[in-house]
C-alpha cells in the first residue's frame, strides 16, 4: 500500500475505524441536502458496510487516509467489488463509493492518492474497470471517462400511470424466501447480450432484509409472481425524492414475453406505492425509471416525459487487457456476423500501446499486448488507430464504431474491411445494470 513520508499515510481500512469513517463520512457527503448537518443515511450505510454482515464488503475495502500526528482517519473511498456479465462474459467490477476529504485536509491530493492506492490496488487484483458517479469534471482529472450510461428513460407522471387490473401477473414485496428465486431470474436476464450485475442468493437476501432503515442505499424489492412461480422483479426506491418521483432501479422478466403485462402490473403496483409514501409536504408526482431509455420498462410502459441520460465514470488501467478479456465475445460475434479476417493478424494500436489480434483461419485465436507503432495514423502494420478512452466506451458497447468515428477524429481505420470487423465486433450493449452498494 502507498505511504507518504509526509503528515498522510494511506492505508487499508480496518474494522476499529467504523465509528471515525462513518463520522467523517456522514459530515462531509450530501451536505446541500442536510444544510451542513451530519447525514444520517451515509452514517448507516457505512456502518452497514463496515459492520461485517455484508456479504461482500470488508472494512480492508475501504481506503483510507490517515494523518499520522494524530492517527484519526481524515479522507476515505470504498470499493465495491462485483462481478458484472457482459453479453454472458464475467467482467470484475469495482464501484467506488464513498470519496470524501474533512474540510480541514482538502486540497492536499488526498482524494488524489485515494486514487492512486485504488488503482494499484485493483491493477494487482485483477480488477479492469472501475467506475463511480461522482462530481461532474472531476474525476476526469483522476483518469476517467464517461463510459456507461445512467438512466435516461421518460419519467410517468403519477397522473398517467395505469390502475391495476386481474391479468394474471402480480407484484408483492419479496421476503428473504425469495432469494433463491430470484438469482435464478438473474442468471437468466443477461442472456440477450446486455451488460447486467447479477445477484446471488445471499445478496438478495442482504437487499431485501439486511439493510438498516436509514441507509441511504436500501432499496425496497418486490418480486413479479404468477401464482406461487417468482418471474422476475422490480426494484424501486423506499422513500420518495425531492420533487415527490418515486426512482425505479431495475426491472426484469425471466421471460421476454412476460413484459407487456408485467410492465401494466408493475406501473400500477408502482402507483399504489408512490401514493403511500406520499406525504403533506411531499406529494407524490411521478415514476422515474432511472433505466436506459430502451428498457421494457420504458418501452412497454405509458409514454412519459423525456429525460436526459446522465453517464457513469469509468476507468481501466489496461485497454489491451481488456480487449483480451473480451476476446471470447469478440469471437462469438465475429461468427454471429459470418465474419472471418482474412490475415494472420489485426493490429489495435491505443497511442502508446497495442493489440495484436491473432487469428487461425479466420477465427480470433489470442489478443496480445505489444508497443505502439510511433506514428499509428501512418504504420502500415497498424489496422485501427483507437485512443484508450474510446476503446472503453466501444468495450462496454456505450458508444458503437460509427459514433467513435463521428466524435473522435484521432480514431482512425485503415480500410473498410476493418470498419465492418470493428462495427460488429462492438455493437452497442443495452446497459441493464443495477450496481452493488
Ligand atoms: C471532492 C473531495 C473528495 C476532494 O477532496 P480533496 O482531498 O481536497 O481532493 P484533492 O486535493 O485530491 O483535489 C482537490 C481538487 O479538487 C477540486 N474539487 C473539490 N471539490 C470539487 C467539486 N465539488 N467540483 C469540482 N472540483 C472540486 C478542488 O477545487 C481542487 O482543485 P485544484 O487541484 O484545481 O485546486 C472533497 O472536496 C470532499 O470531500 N467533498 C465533499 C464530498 C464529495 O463531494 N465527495 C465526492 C462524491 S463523488
Amino acid at each position: 500500500m502507498s505511504s507518504h513520508a509526509d503528515r498522510y499515510l494511506v492505508r487499508p481500512g480496518r474494522a476499529s475505524d467504523g465509528a471515525e469513517l462513518s463520522r467523517l463520512q456522514a459530515a462531509v457527503q450530501l451536505q446541500p441536502k442536510t444544510g451542513g448537518s451530519p447525514h444520517s443515511g451515509i452514517a448507516a450505510w457505512v456502518d452497514g458496510l463496515m459492520s461485517g454482515d455484508h456479504p461482500s464488503v470488508k472494512p480492508d475495502d475501504f481506503l483510507v487516509v490517515e494523518e499520522r500526528s494524530t492517527g484519526r482517519p481524515v479522507a476515505s473511498l470504498v470499493s465495491l467489488r462485483q462481478d458484472w456479465r457482459l453479453a454472458g462474459l464475467r467482467l470484475p467490477v469495482t464501484q467506488v463509493e464513498l470519496v470524501g476529504t474533512d474540510p480541514e485536509h482538502r486540497g492536499h491530493r488526498l482524494a488524489q492518492r485515494l486514487f492512486a492506492a485504488l488503482h494499484e490496488r485493483c491493477a494487482a487484483d485483477g480488477v479492469p474497470i472501475q467506475m463511480i458517479e461522482g462530481i461532474p469534471y472531476f474525476y476526469r482529472r483522476l483518469g476517467y471517462d464517461y463510459a456507461l450510461s445512467n438512466g435516461g428513460a421518460s419519467a410517468v407522471p403519477a397522473a398517467a400511470l395505469p390502475a391495476p387490473e386481474d391479468r394474471g401477473m402480480v407484484v408483492r414485496p419479496a421476503t428473504v424466501a425469495d432469494a433463491t428465486a430470484l438469482a435464478r431470474v438473474d442468471e437468466r436476464v443477461g442472456d440477450d447480450g446486455a451488460l447486467v450485475c447479477p445477484r446471488d442468493a445471499a445478496v438478495w437476501r442482504h437487499e431485501i432484509a439486511g439493510r438498516a432503515s436509514a441507509d441511504l442505499v436500501r432499496r425496497q424489492v418486490t418480486v413479479l409472481a404468477n401464482g406461487d412461480e417468482v418471474r422476475g422483479y422490480l426494484v424501486h426506491g423506499a422513500r420518495l425524492y425531492a420533487g415527490g418521483e418515486l426512482a425505479v432501479f431495475a426491472a426484469a422478466c425471466e421471460r421476454p414475453a412476460d413484459w407487456p403485462t408485467a410492465t401494466a402490473a408493475m406501473y400500477a403496483y408502482l402507483g399504489d406505492a408512490g401514493r403511500r409514501y406520499a406525504t403533506a409536504d411531499r406529494p407524490f408526482t411521478a415514476i422515474h425509471p432511472i433505466l436506459d431509455v430502451d428498457h421494457p420498462l420504458a418501452r412497454f410502459g405509458p409514454a412519459g416525459v423525456p429525460r436526459r441520460a446522465r453517464a457513469w465514470y469509468v476507468r481501466t488501467g489496461d485497454p489491451i487487457d481488456l480487449l483480451g478479456r473480451l476476446a471470447p465475445v469478440l469471437r462469438a460475434r465475429w461468427a454471429a456476423a459470418g465474419l472471418r479476417w482474412p490475415v494472420s493478424e489485426l493490429v489495435i494500436d491505443t497511442y502508446g500501446r497495442a493489440a495484436r489480434l491473432r487469428f487461425t483461419d479466420g477465427e480470433l485465436a489470442a489478443v496480445t499486448p505489444a508497443p505502439g507503432a510511433a506514428d499509428p495514423s501512418t504504420d502500415p502494420g497498424t489496422h485501427a488507430a483507437i485512443p484508450p478512452d474510446a476503446v472503453l466506451q466501444l468495450a462496454l458497447g456505450y458508444r458503437t464504431l460509427a459514433e467513435v468515428l463521428d466524435a473522435w477524429p484521432d480514431c482512425l481505420l485503415r480500410d473498410r474491411l476493418t470498419e465492418r470487423f470493428l462495427a460488429a465486433a462492438f455493437p452497442r450493449v443495452p446497459n441493464r445494470l443495477w450496481t452493488r452498494t
